[in-house]
């Protein structure tokens, strides 16, 4: 049998635009309110991105910090692995431009587009890299600028989202028991319609009647993905669990995709998860798509909330529709 190696999270990092956009803030933009925003979703302000802001340089900001806190240089990184579905530009990758701006030498680098579960995508696929023996050191970055995707005059859509980039460094350890362990992967293109951007893509491309009718922003339909977040939350975690031969009272922490704390909360009451075990930091940065776990995990390790030994699940849904979800045995105090 081929020697599987763990693949061990050593660094975090994390990094959000300059502009702070509260409820508040919306309010005067759009006919909502700060008490329907935070009732429904449990947000109160998100970053976005100014003019002159690149995503790849908030990449490149998460990055650093993870790679200091992994106390690696950055030609250490064998492997530059982002996921997204708001790159700077359609072609190339955004990890070839954090490969870039990061001045990395010795890597390759290519992106994920797993939409909101594009931090898991993107996490457990740079450990497939690391357990393999194929690499050594991997760069996960969640990035997403949703900005510059939504319409802001779409009141059930723009106050879900924000932007931000969150960055992960993953290690090879000779113990496979270090590190992100077994996962669970789902995907259900059936249901694409009720979260996406029709236009843009190779069919349909942009035309003057695309713009008119705002076919290349955001569309959703709320009610439905609210219905599927909660048994895809519910599954993943279940999945993952059952692999590792775990019960909710072995996990430390549970770091979920944050898009709504009420999906959040309902998912948890339905897997026995009690409330001290839930990380939950929507109310500050919204729906950052592929940054949100990265954020959450930066935040709660930030916090004091892990230590080592102790077991992380995290687990998210999104666009495609995607879901699924991992346990990492984390080792860092
Ligand atoms: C979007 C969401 C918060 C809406 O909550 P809801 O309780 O389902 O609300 P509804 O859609 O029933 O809308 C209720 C009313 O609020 C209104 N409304 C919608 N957005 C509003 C806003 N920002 N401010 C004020 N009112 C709003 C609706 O127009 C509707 O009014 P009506 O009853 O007069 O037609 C909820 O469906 C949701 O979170 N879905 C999942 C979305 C998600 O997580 N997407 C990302 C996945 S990764």
């Amino acid at each position: 049998m081929p020697k599987i190696y763990g693949a061990e999270v050593v660094g975090l990092g994390k990094s959000l635009p300059s502009k702070c956009l509260t409820n508040q803030d919306l309010e005067k933009m759009i006919d909502t309110n700060d008490e329907w925003i935070q009732s429904r979703t449990g947000i109160k302000q998100r970053y976005i991105m100014g003019e002159g802001e690149a995503l790849s340089d908030l990449c490149v900001n998460a990055a650093k910090q993870a790679l200091e806190q992994a106390k690696l240089d950055v030609d250490d990184i064998d492997l530059i692995i982002c996921g997204t579905f708001s790159a700077d530009y359609r072609l190339p990758s955004l990890a070839a431009l954090v490969q870039d701006k990061l001045g990395a030498k010795n890597t390759g680098a290519f992106d994920i587009n797993a939409a909101c579960t594009g931090f898991i995508y993107t996490l457990v696929t740079g450990a497939q890299f690391i357990r393999s023996g194929t690499s050594k050191n991997v760069l996960v970055i969640g990035a997403d600028c949703c900005s510059s995707q939504i319409d802001w005059e779409d009141r059930s859509t723009c106050v879900l989202f924000g932007d931000g980039a969150s960055a992960l460094v993953l290690r090879r350890n000779e113990d496979p028991n270090v590190g992100v362990q077994s996962s669970y992967f789902g995907s259900d293109g059936g249901g694409k319609e009720s979260l996406w951007i029709e236009a843009g893509g190779s069919l349909m491309p942009i035309t003057k009647e695309v713009l008119q009718e705002k076919k290349h922003r955001v569309s959703m339909t709320g009610k439905d993905v609210f219905k599927f977040a909660i048994n895809a939350l519910t599954t993943s975690a279940k999945i993952v669990l059952k692999q590792e031969g775990l019960e909710a009272s072995d996990i430390k922490l549970l770091v979920p995709h944050q898009a709504n704390s009420r999906i959040i909360n309902g998912a948890a009451k339905r897997l026995d998860f009690n409330k001290e075990q839930i990380y939950i930091n929507i109310d500050r940065y919204g729906n950052t798509v592929a940054a949100s776990v990265g954020l959450a995990l930066r935040d709660s390790y930030d916090e004091g909330l892990m230590k080592s030994g102790d077991k992380i699940l995290i687990i998210g849904f999104g666009a495609g529709l995607s879901w699924g979800g991992t346990v990492i045995n984390w080792s860092i105090d």
